[in-house]
């Protein structure tokens, strides 16, 4: 942090000093509340960068998501369906690279240490797919302006609770980390990075909404329950609808069981090596499952997240 602190000029310190500052949920950790939504110092220089200069085209796809609701999956399915013409199965790029380098977050990747990265290099294949955290209303508006297309994947907010608690308590070394309890309260005040969640998830419900042929609205469990029908309708919205031809020749399956769970964890490349964020890449596949959250919450809290899901929702269509 502190020599992340070095890069900034005497402009971005003030502002960053002026910020609203709580706790992370790991000891000796802030967030920063930048344009309303939660987020580390450290992506706060990317996040101005990815804004100020990234260069939209109307052929790209941008992947969005709420931390752990399943970008590492939408990624790994949103790349293998639109490039499936590009490589044979048993030369899949999957086999030797992570979803994570295949399609690159923009603020905490290809903008974290270089304002002006060299994007043409970046993505192999065409169009260029990218991925990114940010909320809907702070995307860069060349991205909101232009004909991209943008699919979120949100989750149950139980486990997506869950999984970012275990995934804090994989990262945070020496560091402590906030109990369930702890964490869960400041969860329910919105407090997480790019949180708070339910403003992240209804950002983008009411673009889709707004706008259905630009932004796709999944859901993990619904992938979960029939990943056939949503790859179909990923293909279908990505441009790219899969022929009779290759639904005769087991593409879809094919595509899904590459995706799946159980393919990526086993795969070396995905057991060693870290991101670039120094994450170990082997953090981004835990259980993989639906309902995880009721091995670890108590009766109250799931009482206390029902009424709140029902106090956001309410009156926006979806549910959870
Ligand atoms: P759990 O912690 O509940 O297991 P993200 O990719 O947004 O960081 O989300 C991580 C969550 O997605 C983790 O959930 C992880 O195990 C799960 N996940 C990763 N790859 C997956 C895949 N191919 N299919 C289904 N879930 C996956």
């Amino acid at each position: 942090i502190q020599d992340m602190e070095k890069s900034w000029d005497d402009e971005l310190l003030q502002m960053v000093q002026s910020l609203p500052k709580e706790e992370a949920w790991v000891s000796g950790l802030s967030l920063y509340l930048y344009q309303g939504f939660w987020c580390s110092p450290l992506v706060i220089k990317p996040i101005i960068s990815f804004q100020t200069h990234f260069p939209t085209f109307d052929s790209d796809v941008i992947i969005a998501t709420f931390p752990k609701c399943g970008t590492t999956w939408l990624k790994a399915l949103a790349f293998s369906t639109l490039y499936r013409n590009h490589f044979a199965m048993d030369e899949h790029p999957l086999l030797t690279f992570t979803p994570h380098q295949l399609v690159r977050f923009l603020e905490i990747d290809v903008y974290l240490k270089n304002p002006c990265p060299d994007l043409e290099n970046i993505c192999v294949y065409k169009p260029r797919v990218f991925a990114t955290h940010v909320p809907y209303a702070s995307l860069p508006t060349s991205m909101k302006d232009s004909h991209c297309k943008i699919v979120y994947i949100c989750r149950n907010p139980m486990d997506m609770f869950i999984s970012l608690w275990l995934f804090n308590d994989k990262l945070r070394q020496e560091r402590e980390l906030l109990s369930v309890d702890e964490a869960f309260e400041k969860f329910c005040h919105g407090i997480c990075g790019f949180g708070p969640f339910f403003d992240h998830v209804l950002g983008y419900w009411k673009a889709s909404q707004e706008n259905p042929n630009k932004i796709l609205f999944l859901k993990y469990e619904d992938i979960k329950e029939d990943i056939s029908s949503r790859l179909k309708q990923l293909a279908m919205f990505l441009g790219v609808p899969f022929t009779e031809d290759e639904e005769k020749q087991g593409v879809v399956e094919e595509i899904a069981k590459i995706c799946s769970f159980e393919k990526l964890k086993e795969l070396e490349v995905n057991k060693k090596g870290t991101h670039v964020t120094g994450i170990p890449h082997k953090e981004f596949f835990r259980k993989g499952e639906v309902g995880d959250w009721s091995n670890y919450l108590t009766p109250s809290m799931v009482e206390r997240l029902e009424k709140l899901i029902h106090e956001k929702m309410d009156n926006s269509g979806l549910t959870f």
